[in-house]
């Protein structure tokens, strides 16, 4: 009699899900691995899309000094967008030390003018393009342009973002829907557009920009903390998704970063003490600081490197600790 394991069992219904599993494994009644039987994998959609099998991440044995190799970003391409200045300048600049090549690109020609000169003064060569993230067939277009100009995109980075402080009864539904049309839709839009030829490149790294607001609520930011929270499970739907590709998808959820997105929060008031919610955050974050953009740039390089290439579905929050604090009694 056959004897089938229970591991063998779980194999096969693995199989029969992901027919891109191309043998299966038969053992004797003694439990020794008897055979491989080959697999009909033609009808898979993803095989016949990318018209090879999937590559299968290289096989490492880590010494000392691949340490620096691991997290080494060169001959890479990295597409951050919304990255004339903040927080994806900074990552921007991260990963064009780290060896990368840097596309951009951002809502007005203004501001990619301001960016590109912005990168040219810190010595990097970035390629930067007028793109609104929301416009799927123009997403679509600057892909095409992207990977004939400067090459398949090996790293994306779904930054740009934006948010609107409003009460949720004074929201009106068109101010939500343009919120998550930028905080969410796009990213959507984005990834979808460059995952294609990341599976037939046999890699991928896409890392979605999220926030504190991707777990916590708090009053005004209603479509934000919607948009952020969606985000976080898009984050984790795209690892599962295409996880089997060499597709790591993760996140990012900074805390209270210091740039003109949370300038108003930060104003002096009128008889010169600090705005009270910069009081709050102070007091809220057991680093007892802002966050500088700077702050996010070794988690977006190790999420962009081939260091984290087991690390998939993940929210890492790089948020001074807010987020593991309960507070102080008052
Ligand atoms: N600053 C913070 O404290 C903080 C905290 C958590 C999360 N974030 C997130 O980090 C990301 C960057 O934040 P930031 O503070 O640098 O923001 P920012 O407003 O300074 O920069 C956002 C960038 O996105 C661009 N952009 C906006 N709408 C666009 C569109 N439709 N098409 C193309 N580009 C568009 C803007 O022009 C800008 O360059 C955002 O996703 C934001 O939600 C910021």
């Amino acid at each position: 009699m056959k004897y089938v394991s229970h591991a063998t069992t779980h194999f096969r219904r693995f199989s029969a899900r992901h027919s891109r599993i191309i043998t299966d494994i038969i053992y004797d009644n003694t439990g020794k691995r008897k055979q491989r039987v080959p697999l009909d994998y033609s009808s898979n959609w993803r095989y016949n899309k990318c018209n090879q099998p999937p590559k299968r991440q290289k096989e490492r044995d880590i010494k000392m000094n691949d340490f620096t190799e691991m997290f080494s970003l060169k001959g890479k391409i990295a597409w951050v967008t919304g990255a004339s200045y903040g927080i994806g300048f900074a990552i921007a600049k991260a990963y064009a030390a780290a060896g990368a090549t840097i596309v951009f690109h951002d809502i007005r020609q203004e501001l990619v003018d301001k960016g590109l000169a912005a990168y040219e003064a810190e010595g990097i060569k970035a390629h930067g393009y007028v793109c609104d993230v929301t416009d799927e067939a123009a997403v679509n277009a600057l892909v095409g342009v992207i990977e004939k100009e400067v090459g398949v995109v090996d790293i994306l980075v779904n930054n740009a973002g934006i948010i609107k402080r409003i009460p949720m009864c004074d929201m009106t539904a068109e101010q939500f829907r343009q919120v998550v049309d930028v905080d969410l839709n796009a990213p959507f839009i984005v990834s979808k557009a460059v995952i294609p030829s990341m599976i037939k490149k046999g890699h991928g790294k896409i890392i979605n920009i999220c926030s504190m607001m991707s777990e916590l609520g708090r009053e005004t930011v209603s479509a934000y903390a919607a948009a952020k929270g969606g985000l976080k499970m898009l984050t984790k739907n795209i690892a599962s998704e295409y996880g089997e590709f060499n597709i790591q998808c993760n996140g990012i959820g900074p805390g209270y970063i210091a740039t003109p997105q949370t300038a108003p929060l930060r104003e002096t008031q009128p008889d010169g003490s600090r705005h009270p919610f910069d009081q709050f955050i102070i007091a809220k974050t057991p680093a007892a600081r802002w966050g500088n953009p700077e702050d996010l740039q070794g988690p977006a390089v190790f999420l962009a490197s081939d260091a984290s290439d087991f690390v998939n579905g993940h929210i890492l929050y790089v948020d001074g600790g807010i987020l593991a604090y309960i507070g102080k009694q008052p």
